[in-house]
């Protein structure tokens, strides 16, 4: 117990003296510190003090540039006002004076109404006319004098264009004639197939039954001439003609033909023909610079070696077509290439309208687009008889080459028997009519003109007579293209004025 009571008083003892040395210690570092802050308060103002006199001689300097700018601004100020006035003084006067020039133009505008209307007061008591009836008058001749002037003018300059036009197309059509030496175009492939020998012929006449197949298989007319151990053969198609000679040239050559050969023979002809056409088509674009065409292109192109029009052979006339418009092509300055091709497709439709239903100029379009070729080579052949508007040069120039062509002499024969047959035959089909009181054939027999009779008749009649004569002309006539009916209904009132 004592030692717990020593050992209490000794530690307090020491943590009372402890006590007071941690006291004696936090006063001495309370002055060390109130020293250290008390400096550098005064550190801090005079740092601030410092300051405070620059900014002070600063803003006296912004004082005295701001009092000085004010100072230059106001002295502009007043420049600017006196200017201003100057000016509106000026303005002043000038207005003065527009405006005394504008009282005296007015005094002058109406010194001169006064002096017009006095005029045409004057002149209306002379002419004894209104001033609106001469104003009218004075129009209408200034008028007429200028419609006259304009008038003459244009037709003066139309009648020269026409006049050069004519003297450059004579030109061009006389040189291009000039410089095609194409032989005649006229067909002259004989029908008439003569066989080798009078034994061969007739041993192919034993059996008509074998004739009468061949002409039904290729719709040919087979006709023997005895005195001359030949054939005549004859179709709508020349190319089944052909083939039709090269199948009875097969039986001539042949000792022991019979019905069971037939077939094997016209497909072998027709074969054979096919090669034929598709060589004859190949050389023919060769001529043109056409390469590499299919052999359907070459055998269409053949064929037109077997096709004519009025006795024209189509292949001739569509290379002298094309080198025609090759010429002319050169001489307008249009594509000559083009024109040179068009010209020789133009017709390529024959080679397929006895075969097709259509007309030959869109069947020939439909080929070439069908076959790869551009526009402006199918064009020409669309356009050449107008079934389509005209859209290039070339087209134009295929139309020209066409007809010449065509019409150039020889071009186109027809026997001169055929031509009265038709003739004839149109005027009588027309005269079958009852109610046709007049008829007469024009235009080479390619067009009727039927007068029907204006007392027994009626408008009404007029197409019931054209149809009648169109189903006789279809069924009774042999005629090429296309024959036109007309039927014409006057009403003629005749007066006579005698003298008073
Ligand atoms: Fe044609
Ligand atoms: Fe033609």
């Amino acid at each position: 117990m004592f030692e717990l009571l020593i050992s209490f008083i000794a530690s307090t003892g020491l943590f009372v003296v402890f006590g007071k040395v941690l006291v004696s210690q936090t006063k001495k570092l309370e002055g060390i510190l109130h020293k250290d802050s008390q400096n550098q308060i005064v550190e801090f103002q005079e740092e601030n003090n410092q300051k405070i006199e620059a900014y002070k001689d600063g803003f006296q300097n912004i004082k005295e540039s701001i009092q000085e700018t004010m100072n230059i601004s106001h002295e502009s100020l007043d420049l600017l006002t006196q200017k201003i006035e100057s000016r509106k003084e000026k303005t002043e006067s000038v207005l003065k004076i527009v405006n005394e020039l504008e009282k005296k133009h007015q005094e002058i505008l109406k010194k001169e109404k006064e002096l017009v209307s006095s005029s045409i007061e004057v002149l209306e008591k002379k002419v004894n006319k209104s001033k609106d009836d001469l104003k009218k008058e004075i129009i209408k001749d200034m008028d007429l004098k200028t419609r006259a002037s304009n008038q003459t003018d244009l037709t003066y300059y139309v009648e020269r264009t026409k006049k050069f036009q004519e003297r450059v197309s004579n030109n061009i059509l006389k040189s291009t004639i000039q410089r095609v030496t194409a032989e005649s175009s006229v067909d002259k492939s004989s029908r008439i197939l003569k066989m080798p020998s009078k034994n061969s012929f007739q041993r192919i006449l034993k059996d008509p039954a074998i004739l009468e197949v061949i002409s039904k298989t290729l719709g040919v007319e087979i006709e023997p001439l005895e005195r001359e151990y030949s054939f005549r053969v004859s179709s709508f198609i020349m190319w089944n003609s052909e083939i039709a000679k090269k199948v009875l040239s097969k039986m001539a050559l042949s000792f022991k033909f019979d019905a069971s050969k037939l077939d094997s023979t016209i497909q072998s002809a027709k074969q054979e023909f096919q090669r034929h056409l598709i060589s004859v088509g190949k050389k023919a674009l060769a001529k043109l610079g056409l390469k590499d065409q299919t052999p359907y292109v070459c055998e269409i192109v053949g064929r037109l070696n077997y096709r004519t029009s009025y006795g024209q052979n189509i292949l001739k006339h569509s290379f002298e077509t094309a080198y025609l418009c090759s010429l002319i092509a050169a001489q307008l300055g249009a594509n000559q290439k083009v024109a040179l091709l068009g010209g020789f497709f133009h017709d390529v439709g024959k080679a397929l309208d006895q075969e097709v239903e259509g007309s030959h100029d869109v069947l020939g379009m439909e080929f070439l687009k069908e076959n790869g070729f551009p526009f402006e080579i199918y064009h020409p052949a669309h356009s050449h008889h107008h079934a389509v508007e005209i859209e290039t040069i070339e087209a134009q120039i295929v139309i020209i080459g066409d007809k010449l062509s065509a019409s150039r002499q020889g071009a186109r024969t027809e026997s001169m028997e055929m031509y009265l047959q038709r003739v004839k035959g149109l005027e009588r089909i027309a005269k079958e009519e009852k109610l046709v009181q007049k008829s007469f054939a024009v235009s080479a027999g390619r067009e009727i003109r039927a007068y029907l009779n204006n007392h027994q008749s009626k408008d009404s009649d007029m197409s019931k007579v054209a149809s009648n004569m169109v189903h006789k002309i279809q069924e009774e006539l042999i005629y090429p293209g296309k024959i036109k009916v007309n039927i014409i209904r006057e009403f003629v009132s005749t007066s006579i004025a005698n003298k008073k």
